[in-house]
């Protein structure tokens, strides 16, 4: 081969080489898709609906421009009178400027939340005496895990792994749906004020 038939050969080659790698970078085969049903492709925590006690539809735009505490709740757990007696002074406090609390229900922790929706609503409104209302009961975990919380875990991974530990993990949310802080079971809802109130701004 001279020097002008290498030529005429190299560069359909590199031509050929270059359309399918960009072929393949705009078309990429199944396998190496995202196929991970565990994830929720949804742009904002906004788009996404969750359920009230009475199972009605509430999507999650209706806390625009509010900062967000997300707990997964339980009404039989050691931390249970703690949390809601401290969660319900928090609540009184910053409501007023634009503080909601979104408790959901989850049986997935030593079966500490075993009631039906109706009961669960009994307990939390008799006994508990909350403040707040409270969502329909949800897996937090695994497949059929709520979309919410496929969301938040998403954004804010866990130490050892992205799965909810235990009742009473904490979410907080800032006014333009940003997931900023994820908490233990053991941070209690009142060691976490100083920080509602920097949100709050
Ligand atoms: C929740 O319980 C309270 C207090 O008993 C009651 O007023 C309310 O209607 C209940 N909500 C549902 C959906 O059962």
């Amino acid at each position: 081969m001279n020097r002008f038939q290498r030529r005429v050969c190299l560069y359909p080659t590199l031509l050929l080489g270059f359309s399918l790698v960009l072929f393949f970078y705009r078309n990429p085969p199944p396998s190496i898709q995202d196929v991970d049903h565990s994830k929720v492709n949804v742009k904002s925590i906004y788009d996404i609906t969750v359920k009230d006690i009475h199972g009605d539809d509430v999507n999650l735009r209706t806390y625009n421009g509010k900062v967000l505490l997300i707990v997964n709740v339980a009404s039989k757990c050691g931390f249970t009178d703690l949390n809601y007696k401290e969660m319900n002074i928090l609540y009184e406090k910053y409501r007023s400027q634009g503080f909601e609390i979104l408790a959901f229900p989850c049986n997935q922790f030593g079966e500490q939340e075993p009631g039906s929706n109706f009961e669960i609503n009994e307990t939390v409104c008799k006994v508990l005496k909350a403040k707040f209302p409270i969502f329909e009961k949800i897996n937090v975990n695994g497949e059929d895990a709520s979309p919410l919380y496929k969301y938040l875990k998403e954004q804010k991974g866990g130490v050892l792994g992205d799965s909810i530990k235990w009742n009473f993990a904490k979410f907080l949310v800032d006014k333009n749906g940003h997931v900023t802080q994820r908490y233990a079971s053991t941070t209690s809802p009142l060691q976490i004020e100083d920080e509602i109130k920097l949100l709050l701004g």
